[in-house]
């Protein structure tokens, strides 16, 4: 496996994803174990994030102490299954600034389609995390990362819960640069642009529209 992909296997994220996987989970437990696991993401993701010295007053003395800025931070979801890992992710980073990305794919050529794109200010003094539960094709990544890099950020990741050896191909052949964290890398892709075994369509199964 390739440096740039961090499989994040740690017994909680997998255990977690095992529960998801099943058929029969409930519409509440996917999105509650995705808000969880997405949680423990951002714990992996944010692992080499800049920090700078304050001074804290302590109750017994004055000292430098490490800060993060969320505010530098940018956490990008693709709609709409990038909502359930972006709650998650924000409840751990409450100071990260968010952009939205809507791409749909095409059913017939599996090609992204962008309907809405919008980023907070000064993108070029910002690292970004892009969010998708599924890199499958690896089409929408792909296109949102290529957007992504008109407004020049300092830095891109991509975090996705479940991707294939086809989407990290693709996104690593467009992308090379890209860092991708992923909770598992299925068998295969199918001839609809589905991951095996996979866990089904993660928009469907977080907001119950199936
Ligand atoms: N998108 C999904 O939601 N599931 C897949 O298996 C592939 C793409």
């Amino acid at each position: 496996m390739s440096s740039n992909v961090h499989l994040l296997d740690h017994p909680l994220i997998q255990h977690k994803l095992t529960l998801m996987r099943r058929k029969d989970a409930s519409t509440n437990s996917f999105r509650r174990l995705l808000n969880e696991i997405s949680m423990l993401m951002a714990y992996e993701v944010t692992r080499d994030m800049p920090m700078q010295d304050i001074e804290v007053e302590t109750p017994l003395e004055t000292m430098q102490a490490k800060v993060i800025d969320g505010k530098k931070l940018v956490l990008v979801s693709i709609l709409r299954a990038g909502t359930g890992i972006l709650d998650g992710m924000l409840t751990v980073v409450p100071g990260a600034r968010v952009g939205h990305i809507g791409l749909y794919r095409d059913p017939k050529t599996l090609t992204a389609v962008e309907y809405y794109f919008k980023m907070p200010g000064e993108m070029e003094n910002r690292d970004v995390i892009v969010v998708d539960p599924m890199l499958a094709t690896g089409n929408s990544a792909v296109a949102a990362v290529e957007r992504l890099k008109e407004l020049n950020p300092k830095s891109i990741k991509f975090v996705c819960l479940l991707t294939c050896p086809e989407g990290v191909a693709t996104m690593q052949k467009a992308h090379p640069d890209v860092a991708i964290y992923t909770a598992a890398i299925d068998r295969e892709l199918n001839s609809h642009g589905y991951i095996l075994p996979g866990l089904g369509d993660a928009g469907d199964r977080i907001f119950g529209t199936k």
